[in-house]
């Protein structure tokens, strides 16, 4: 089992560039699927995630050539089978081959996704949809099969009940080649979309209103290759900025959209973190005297519920009361027990997170639950006197590509060992 030691307590300084969006290339690769042609993809981040979604292309005949940040795709390969199931659970983002099979076989044969510890994570809006434009649905054992009776997908008017990120870009992967118009209703704004949308554009689609709440998708015949840059993680951004706040003294988070962070930036501020926003970057001063503040995540442009856990080490910095509640993933606290081992004064409340500061923190052995509440871990190792020792790194290595590289350049005492 491999683990990540980290001396804290030493101020960090210098540059550190965020890498393409795991959320967003976890999309792009299956929606690659569609194409007839090869498509590359620029500025894709080393995580595992990338690793897995390769593995099922590769396995189920398609081929990829992979340079550094950049995959040449070649789809053409892809046969109309079963996906290999072993792969699927480690990834919940698999879910995406769901919207690409079936928008060019009519057809996909799936198990059933994975992902990390957030409580329940249905895909019924995903299944919703797909029912809408004729697909049916039914199981076989730990598989699910969704099927057309040999039509293509056809277009449909689709309502989200909840807004959702997955089932947004799926239903649009799905329409890109069905007959006639999809329009999504109460769709998700977040970025990725965008970015999903574009790429798809780019290969001949016709989608309009991405990163509205109205995305209306004319299915065409056919979609070519392209070269598509895909947009800055923000949430591997957010998270270098709150670690900037937390124990830099003078850090240049490069790569950045700001406005891909505003809420994000707005809550710092509104604690008294002082920052300067650049061209394509932001710099973070060194901190003192920070205002504990109450963190409420919701849907894009909101606070992402992604960034509430490596905020909350930075939280525990700050002087007095405060609270953090996540409106969409309520159970998304795992991270909370770790960081009072190491001596925060922090707990789950009644559905919400309450701290008090300032803390100073102190290392101890501890355990990532899940990709967001390991990058807390690691914010928090960093800051604190003495050695932490985080087991469960797969999922920090899932999301956050050389992390170990990136800190040490900054000054960091990191290591990953292999057990
Ligand atoms: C995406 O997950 C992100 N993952 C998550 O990031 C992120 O936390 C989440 O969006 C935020 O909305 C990827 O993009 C790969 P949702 P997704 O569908 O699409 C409910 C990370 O740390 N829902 O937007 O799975 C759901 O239970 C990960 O990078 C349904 O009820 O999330 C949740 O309460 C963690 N039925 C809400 O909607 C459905 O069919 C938002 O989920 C789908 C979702």
């Amino acid at each position: 089992m491999r683990k990540i030691i980290i001396n804290g307590g030493k101020l960090l300084k210098g540059e550190v560039a965020v890498s393409g969006a795991k959320n967003s290339v976890v999309a792009l690769i299956p929606a690659i699927i569609l194409a007839d042609d090869v498509v590359t993809l620029d500025g894709v981040p080393a995580i595992s995630d990338v690793d897995s979604l390769i593995d099922i292309i590769e396995l189920m005949g398609g081929s990829v050539k992979r340079d550094g940040e950049t995959l040449e795709i070649d789809p053409r390969g892809v046969k109309d089978m079963p996906m290999p199931f072993g792969k699927i659970n480690s990834l919940r983002a698999s879910y995406y081959f769901y919207g690409s099979l079936l928008g060019r076989y009519g057809r996909a044969i799936v198990g059933l996704p994975g992902g990390c510890d957030l409580g329940p994570r249905p895909i019924d809006l995903h299944l919703k949809a797909f029912e809408a434009m004729g697909a049916s649905i039914s199981y076989e054992t730990d598989a699910m099969r969704l099927a057309t009776d040999g039509q293509p997908l056809h277009g449909a008017h689709i309502y989200m009940d909840t807004v959702s990120v997955g089932a947004t870009i799926n239903t649009m992967i799905a329409a890109a080649k069905a007959k006639g118009r999809t329009i999504i209703e109460n769709a998700a704004r977040e970025p990725e979309i965008i970015d999903v949308a574009t790429l798809l554009n780019n290969m001949g689609a016709h989608i309009r209103g991405a990163g509205t709440d109205i995305i209306t998708i004319d299915g065409v015949e056919k979609l070519h290759g392209t070269r598509h840059q895909v947009i800055p993680d923000r949430i591997e951004a957010g998270t270098y900025i709150a670690m900037a706040a937390a124990i830099g003294q003078g850090i240049r988070v490069t790569n950045v959209l700001y406005e891909h962070l505003e809420s994000f930036i707005a809550k710092l501020e509104e604690m008294g973190v002082r920052m300067t926003v650049e061209e394509d970057a932001i710099f973070v001063e060194k901190q003192d005297n920070l205002k504990a503040v109450t963190v409420r995540t919701s849907p894009y442009p909101g606070l992402a519920t992604d960034l509430q856990q490596p905020i909350t080490p930075l939280l525990l910095k700050a002087e007095g009361r405060g609270s953090i509640i996540d409106t969409i993933y309520e159970k998304r606290v795992n991270h909370v027990p770790e960081l009072a081992r190491m001596g925060a004064d922090i707990s789950v409340l009644g559905g919400q997170i309450v701290y008090q500061g300032p803390n100073k923190l102190v290392g101890a052995p501890v355990k990532a639950t899940d990709l967001r509440a390991g990058a807390a871990l690691v914010i928090a190792g960093l800051m604190a006197q003495g050695q932490t020792e985080i087991t469960s790194i797969e999922y920090i290595l899932r999301g956050y590509s050389n992390i170990i590289e990136k800190l040490t350049a900054l000054g960091a005492d990191i290591q990953l060992l292999e057990a």
